[in-house]
C-alpha cells in the first residue's frame, strides 16, 4: 500500500527557474500577467524572480518592475532569488516576503553558478539571511546538485548535512535540495533521503526535481513515501540553469497536480486555471511542453 499525505505545498517556481532559462526575451508585462495568473489558480508560493546580477541572468534583469506590477494576492509569499547583499537591498525594496539563496553542493558547479567557491559563498548567504530576517522577511535555502553534478558527478550526503547545517544555523525556514540537472533516480531519492531524514525533520526539507529524463514524478512518489509533502514545480514545464549543461525543464507544475489529484492528494490549486496559465506562457516562450498539451486533450 503506498503510504502518501492527504495534502503536498507546491513551490511555483516558474516566473523565475521557468524564465531565467529561456532564450527568447519574455516582455515584463506578459511576466506580470503570469505571475498574477498563477496565483488566481491557488498555490501559496510563487518564487517571481531573481535579483542576481543582469550580467548573468539578463532574463530577469527586469526583477523589480515585475515584483510592482504583480497584484500581490493575500496568502500568497513572493519569493526572489538573493545571492548577494546588493540583491538583498534591490529585493527589499521591491517588497519579497521570502528571501531564496542558493548554492552547490559540489564545488565546480558553484564557481560556474555565482563566481566562487563554497566556502566563499556561505558567508554572504549568512550575511544576505541575517539581513532578509532582521527585516522581517523569511529565508529559504537551495542546494543545487544534490543528487549529481554536471561536472563533478557524484556528490558525497556528508556534503549536503553540512550546508544543510549550515543553512540552519542562519535561520533558513525550508531546504529545497536540487536535482539540478534531473539526474535522480527513485532508488537514489530513497536512499539520500533515507539518510538526511534520520537527521532532520521533514518539514524543514522540499525537494526540487528537474525532469530532464522523465523521472521527476517518479522521485516525488518515493518522496511523498518517505514523508515529503513541499516541492518545487514549474508551470508549463519550463525551466533548468543557465550555467548547469545539460539542464532542463523543472517537473512540470501541471503534472505534478494532476498527478497527486488523481490520487487524491490536495494541493489546493485549480487545474483548470493552472493548465491555463501553463499554455499562455508556452504561447508566449513559442516551444510547447508536449504533456500538458496531452493533458488538456485528454480531459
Ligand atoms: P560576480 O561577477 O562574481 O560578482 O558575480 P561581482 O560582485 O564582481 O559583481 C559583478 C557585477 O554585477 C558588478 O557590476 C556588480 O555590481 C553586479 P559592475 O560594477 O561590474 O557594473 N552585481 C549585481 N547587480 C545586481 N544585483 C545583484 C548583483 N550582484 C553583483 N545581486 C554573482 C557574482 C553571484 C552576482 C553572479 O554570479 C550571479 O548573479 N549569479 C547568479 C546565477 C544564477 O542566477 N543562476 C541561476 C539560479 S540557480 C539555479 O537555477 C538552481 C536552482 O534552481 C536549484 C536547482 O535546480 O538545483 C535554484
Ligand atoms: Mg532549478
Amino acid at each position: 500500500m503506498m503510504k502518501l499525505p492527504d495534502h503536498i505545498q507546491l513551490r511555483e517556481v516558474g516566473p523565475r527557474d521557468g524564465l531565467q532559462n529561456e532564450a527568447k526575451p519574455v516582455p515584463t508585462a506578459d511576466k506580470i500577467r503570469w505571475i498574477d495568473q498563477l496565483a488566481a489558480a491557488g498555490p501559496t508560493y510563487i518564487e517571481a524572480t531573481s535579483f542576481v546580477s543582469p550580467r548573468w541572468i539578463p532574463q530577469l534583469s527586469d526583477a523589480a518592475a515585475v515584483m510592482s506590477g504583480i497584484a500581490r494576492r493575500p496568502g500568497v509569499t513572493y519569493a526572489a532569488l538573493v545571492p548577494n547583499m546588493k540583491g538583498l537591498h534591490y529585493a527589499l525594496a521591491a517588497g519579497i516576503d521570502e528571501a531564496a539563496v542558493f548554492l552547490s553542493a559540489s564545488e565546480t558547479h558553484n564557481r560556474s553558478n555565482v563566481n566562487k567557491s563554497v566556502a566563499e559563498t556561505l558567508p554572504q548567504l549568512r550575511e544576505v539571511a541575517e539581513g532578509a530576517l532582521q527585516a522581517g522577511r523569511t529565508v529559504r535555502g537551495y542546494i543545487s546538485t544534490v543528487f549529481g553534478c554536471p561536472f563533478e558527478g557524484s556528490v558525497p550526503l556528508t556534503d549536503i548535512c553540512r550546508l544543510i547545517e549550515a543553512y540552519l544555523e542562519m535561520g533558513v525556514r525550508e531546504i529545497s535540495l536540487g536535482d539540478t540537472i534531473g539526474v535522480a533516480n527513485p532508488k537514489q531519492v530513497e536512499t539520500v533521503l533515507a539518510y538526511l531524514l534520520a537527521r532532520y525533520p521533514a518539514d524543514v526539507l522540499a525537494l526540487h526535481f528537474h525532469d530532464t529524463r522523465g523521472m521527476a514524478l517518479a522521485n516525488v512518489l518515493v518522496s511523498m513515501e518517505m514523508g515529503i509533502t513541499r516541492f518545487d514545480a514549474a508551470a508549463g514545464g519550463l525551466g533548468g540553469c543557465p550555467y548547469a549543461p545539460g539542464a532542463s525543464g523543472n517537473l512540470a507544475s501541471e503534472d505534478l497536480v494532476h498527478c497527486l489529484h488523481a490520487m487524491g492528494v490536495a494541493t489546493g490549486v485549480d487545474l483548470e486555471q493552472l493548465l491555463a496559465a501553463a499554455a499562455y506562457i508556452q504561447e508566449k516562450i513559442e516551444r510547447p511542453y508536449p504533456a500538458s498539451h496531452m493533458l488538456a486533450s485528454w480531459r
